[in-house]
């Protein structure tokens, strides 16, 4: 039996180089051979529009646009697809103007719980490209390679019937493709063979500033209250308040870049928890500042998500010397970092604090000065310390009987 000659042969860790142009934005991706495009988009790039269901080809929910064409992104290795054009449900519109298939599937309410949407949305957007002129009473058929399991598909069926009624040949092509409309992941520098680094090729974010960051309103997804006791005294502290390049130096991983005026800055943040390695750029205000008090705003973007603050951090001297050191965070969560919940993400930030005040404390005493781009808080340190925590948190609970069998 004559087989077909495989033309290259890489091993399990070994990783692939591949360039996709993905919602118009060229991207570089060094991945193991056997990640498929959706694990790719999700889990390197930090798109999740794209769902998973099945991961079988079967039910649709992964449908991508592939040079143009509707395909599984569950079928497709990533490795496969080096110089393809890849749309996903992020390129289709943008928020402030959503795409007419957006559009309808809100005005008819063509979704239940959602699971299946980018998928049909992808589909039918496939479908009217390739077949304007489709008729309602074949569309349960053209659309039958999507499931929806919540069943709802009357609904979906009058609002792809209905975009194919007012846009016959005049559907506008996706609304959010170009550069930029991609978040991505500065390199994350892997190490060990299961380390996977995905890195975007386009530039750097323009060094302007927003007038303003507006916090979204309603809660905080967490928020924090730390006070940590410095041995420094407070004319110490009050000196590391006042050289904000110091004072970002002493958050590990943290990293001022950009001075851009009137107290706004720009900066990257990096921090690793176990197989998650983020790299936020962001910028950050400060909008009050004394030798006992900052406030500031900071946000920030990663290929995974995004977080935007209001800290404010005050000093005051404590009874027998050295300084209270008080953080007040709000922050808020986006992507896949909110996929921490609320409880984990509270201690990891409780502990990067605590880290911050030991660093302020030998900055303050001259001890040490910290340097820039110190590296990332590791995953052990953070994750063990969180642990701890909690196992002796566990078992205060049960030497006081608070979780007695009942
Ligand atoms: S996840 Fe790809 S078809 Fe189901
Ligand atoms: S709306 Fe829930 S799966 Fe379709």
């Amino acid at each position: 039996m004559n087989l077909p000659q495989p033309y290259a042969r890489t091993e399990a860790d070994q990783a692939v180089e591949v360039n996709l142009t993905i919602n118009g934005t060229e991207v570089h991706l060094s991945l193991p051979a056997r990640v498929t495009l959706s694990d790719a988009l999700r889990d390197h790039l930090g798109l999740t529009g794209t769902h998973v269901g099945c991961e079988h080809g079967i039910c649709g929910m992964c449908t991508v646009l592939v040079d143009g064409d509707a395909a599984r992104a569950c079928l497709l290795f990533a490795a496969q697809l080096d110089g393809a054009e890849i749309t996903t449900v992020e390129g289709l519109g943008r928020q402030d103007e959503l795409h007419p298939l957006q559009e309808s599937f809100g005005r008819h309410h063509g979704l239940q719980c959602g699971f299946c949407t980018p998928g049909f949305l992808m589909s039918s957007y496939d479908l009217l490209t390739h077949e304007p002129g489709v008729q309602r009473d074949d569309l349960p058929a053209e659309l039958s390679g999507v499931l929806c399991r919540c069943t709802g598909y009357r609904n979906i069926i009058d609002a792809v019937d209905d975009v194919a009624q007012t846009h016959r040949g005049t559907l506008p092509a996706p609304g959010n493709c170009g550069k930029r409309a991609l978040v991505g992941r500065t390199a994350a520098a892997a190490t060990g063979p299961a380390a996977i680094s995905a890195e975007s090729t386009f530039d750097e974010e323009p060094a302007e500033r927003p007038q303003e960051i507006d916090l979204p309103a309603g809660d905080p997804t967490i928020h924090i209250e730390v006070t940590s006791r410095l041995d420094s005294n407070p004319t110490e502290v009050a000196r590391v308040f006042g050289d904000i390049r110091l004072l970002a130096r002493c958050l590990p991983g943290a990293e001022l870049t950009d001075e851009l005026g009137a107290d706004w800055y720009r900066g990257r943040a990096r921090i690793a928890l176990g197989p998650m390695r983020m790299a936020f750029n962001g910028i950050a205000h400060i909008e009050e500042q004394s030798a006992d008090r900052i406030v500031m705003k900071a946000q920030g973007k990663d290929a995974g998500g995004g977080a935007l603050a209001r800290i404010i951090m005050t000093a005051a001297a404590v009874d027998g010397g050295g300084t209270a050191l008080q953080a007040d965070a709000s922050v808020f969560l986006t992507g896949r970092i909110a996929g921490f919940g609320r409880s984990l993400a509270g201690d990891v930030s409780r502990r990067m604090f605590e880290e911050f005040a030991r660093a302020v404390d030998r900055a303050a005493s001259g001890e040490e000065e910290p340097t820039a781009g110190t590296r990332p808080p590791g995953a052990i340190s953070l994750l063990f310390g969180t642990i701890v925590d909690r196992v002796r948190q566990f078992l205060r609970r049960l030497a006081s009987g608070v979780w007695r069998r009942h």
